[in-house]
């Protein structure tokens, strides 16, 4: 009687063995909490295609963030909508602005119990909704949009953050900020860049959560989808000017280049689950199609697999306090 001579099932029969041969874990400390902030709220308001996230007040902000703290997470990444949007996005380097406000508040309640970073680019604070300034003829104009991202780097800095995430895929854009940063001084202020960004349909929830106006699309600067080669050439581009990190962009339908980007770069590689990734889920869940904990903690697992050091995912909290009572 011939018998298999290998039997992988051995080291699945209980749950002790297979904690013991488990080849990929998630901490706390690799997730990072993206927060929304809306400028002159009275009251939080749910974002309804993403069920559980909110928009913030300047209040509910920092309490969440102290959860968030006390949850172990990694990071947090903020975001904001300003009340005044205009073609130049100028609130995004007024030091009173949304964000730099808000950064200011973060950081003087949570201190260095995490590390606080803050989005760089222009989509929610200009009035077309373009990540970039534009040309009279409507065309985003790489150069004078890095001209107005060292501008909110600098007041970023000046507001205490930890790390800047630019994420409009303008060309030269790490480099822009890092030597605007050092040459104010702030040679600490680290950034993790959006180095391989998709010009992706799973953004949809999140245009949503920042009201944004915009009008057109990005496939002028962020990626095609069919692309991974170019993938590495953005990661290698930004590695050079000098990124900490490098963030791939969507996560579960690009977990390819997040593998790829992990060989390639000598610095972390995060991944953003993107808020497309989560409403689908949710709303699977929400219809009782698929078991919600399991699901979320697979696609988690499913993206450190891949390689990611760091996820950007609006989990972060809820997925931290379950590691804790494993
Ligand atoms: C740009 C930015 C976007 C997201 C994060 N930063 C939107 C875009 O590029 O269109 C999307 C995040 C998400 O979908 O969860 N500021």
């Amino acid at each position: 009687m011939p018998y298999p001579n290998e039997r992988p099932r051995r080291l699945r029969r209980t749950p002790a063995m297979r904690r013991l041969v488990g080849e990929t874990s998630i901490e706390p400390r690799h997730l990072v909490l993206p927060m929304f902030i809306r400028e002159g709220a009275a009251e939080p308001r749910p974002v309804p295609s993403m069920p559980g996230v909110v928009q913030h007040t300047a209040e509910t902000v920092r309490k969440a963030a102290v959860e968030a703290v006390e949850a172990g997470v990694g990071g947090l990444m903020l975001f904001a909508i300003p009340e005044h949007k205009d073609a130049q996005g100028s609130g995004a380097h007024d030091p009173h602005g949304a964000l730099n406000a808000t950064i200011h508040e973060v950081v003087s309640e949570v201190g260095d119990a995490t590390v606080v970073m803050a989005d760089l680019c222009l989509d929610e604070f200009t009035d077309h909704g373009h990540c970039g300034l534009l040309t009279p003829d409507g065309v985003v104009d790489n150069d004078a949009t890095l001209r107005a991202y060292e501008q909110m780097a600098l007041a970023q800095a000046e507001a205490g953050v930890d790390v800047v995430g630019p994420s409009g895929m303008m060309d030269g854009q790490v480099g822009a900020v890092r030597a605007a940063l050092d040459s104010a001084g702030y040679t600490d202020v680290a950034i993790i860049a959006y180095a391989a960004k998709y010009a992706s349909a799973f953004y949809g929830p999140f245009r949503d959560a920042v009201e944004s106006s915009l009008i057109g699309d990005r496939r002028t600067y962020q990626q095609d989808p069919a692309n991974i080669i170019e993938a590495m050439r953005e990661v290698r581009l930004d590695v050079d000017e000098g990124a900490d990190m490098v963030i791939v962009k969507p996560a579960m339908s690009y977990l390819d280049v997040v593998a790829k980007a992990r060989e390639i770069a000598d610095v972390p590689v995060a991944a953003y689950q993107v808020s497309g990734e989560f409403a689908m889920i949710e709303a699977a869940a929400a219809n009782g199609w698929i078991e919600r904990d399991r699901a979320v903690l697979e696609s988690l697992t499913s993206i450190r697999r891949a390689g990611a050091d760091i996820i950007l995912t609006y989990w972060a909290v809820e997925a931290a306090q379950w590691l804790h009572q494993r």
